[in-house]
């Protein structure tokens, strides 16, 4: 039968490969994204459902839940793949810096209404985290919103250690509940990623010879489609960090569950949850 797979940033990308291959595959793909042109551009040839929801808006967040919930009995897979890099420091309509807002806690948000749709539906909730959690990342619990020293690799590199760092917690948290949490870094994938940054990031991902050098966007899709039809506790394991389809190693800081139930904590209370 058919299984209800939910991808946010489907509009393009990683996201649109892989709802393309996993509507081949015979799933049933929600189709979510930013822009309404763009995302329905995706899913009308899916003949797929299809939302929009700006994470730069918390509200819209709240409100892409309360469709989902009302209009899926079912969602076996949940993908917060929408995500991206940005330019200097800048605050949301909420008041939080871009770069976590739209890479992290529009997830969370979403994953946290959606819990018992997904505990019911014994869902795989699966983060596009990034390498550059290792790479670029200089956390600190105690700026989250980088107000003291910004940079766009740094805001990116935190945000993605953040998404490992909740799919440690959400682990910790709802395994034993049904849910299984797992994050992955796609590859450096030839998408639109960075168009929305400048300097070296925007260069390297449009330029068209090292444009050549990325990963062809069905390949970054494909892992994420590894992870969605893969059966977790056998084909990946719950609470794990993927990059091409296995186990990765990733900055020390993800193995730290005081941090992680931290990181948990301080984000319900900036969305509201606590
Ligand atoms: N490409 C890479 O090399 C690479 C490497 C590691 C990790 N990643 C991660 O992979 C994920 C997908 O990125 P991609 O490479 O496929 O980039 P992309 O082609 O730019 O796609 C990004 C997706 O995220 C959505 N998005 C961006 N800002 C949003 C916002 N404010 N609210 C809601 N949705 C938003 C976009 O929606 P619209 O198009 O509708 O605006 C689009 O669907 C991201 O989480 C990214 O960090 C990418």
């Amino acid at each position: 039968m058919a299984r209800t797979i939910v991808i946010t940033g489907a509009s393009d990308g990683v996201g649109a490969a892989s709802a393309r291959q996993l509507h081949d595959a015979g799933e049933r793909v929600v189709v979510v994204g930013r822009d309404p042109d763009k995302t329905r551009r995706v899913a009308e040839p899916l003949g797929a459902p299809w939302h929009v929801a700006d994470y730069a808006d918390l509200a819209q967040v709240r409100g892409l839940a309360e469709t989902l919930l009302a209009e899926y009995p079912r969602i076996d897979v949940l993908a917060n793949n929408a995500g991206g890099i940005f330019g200097a420091r800048r605050e949301t309509a909420d008041s939080f810096e871009l770069t976590f807002q739209v890479n992290h806690l529009g997830g969370f948000l979403l994953t946290n209404l959606l819990l018992p749709r997904l505990q019911e539906s014994a869902a795989s909730v699966i983060q596009t985290s990034s390498v550059a959690a290792q790479r670029f990342s200089r956390f600190d619990i105690d700026d989250l919103q980088g107000r003291r020293r910004y940079s766009a690799s740094r805001a990116y590199g935190n945000a993605k250690l953040a998404n490992i760092l909740f799919t440690k917690e959400l682990h910790r948290r709802f395994a034993d509940t049904g849910v299984n949490a797992v994050a992955f870094h796609p590859g450096a994938v030839a998408t639109s990623f960075a168009s929305a940054s400048q300097g070296p990031w925007r260069f390297v991902y449009s330029n068209p010879v090292s444009r050549r050098l990325l990963v062809p966007v069905e390949g970054g899709g494909a892992r994420l489609t590894w992870l969605a039809l893969g059966k977790p506790g056998v084909d990946w394991q719950p609470g794990g960090y993927y990059a091409n389809n296995r186990p990765a190693r990733t900055s020390r800081l993800a193995d730290d569950p005081g941090l992680a139930k931290m990181l948990w904590e301080r984000s319900a209370e900036m969305v509201g949850l606590s």
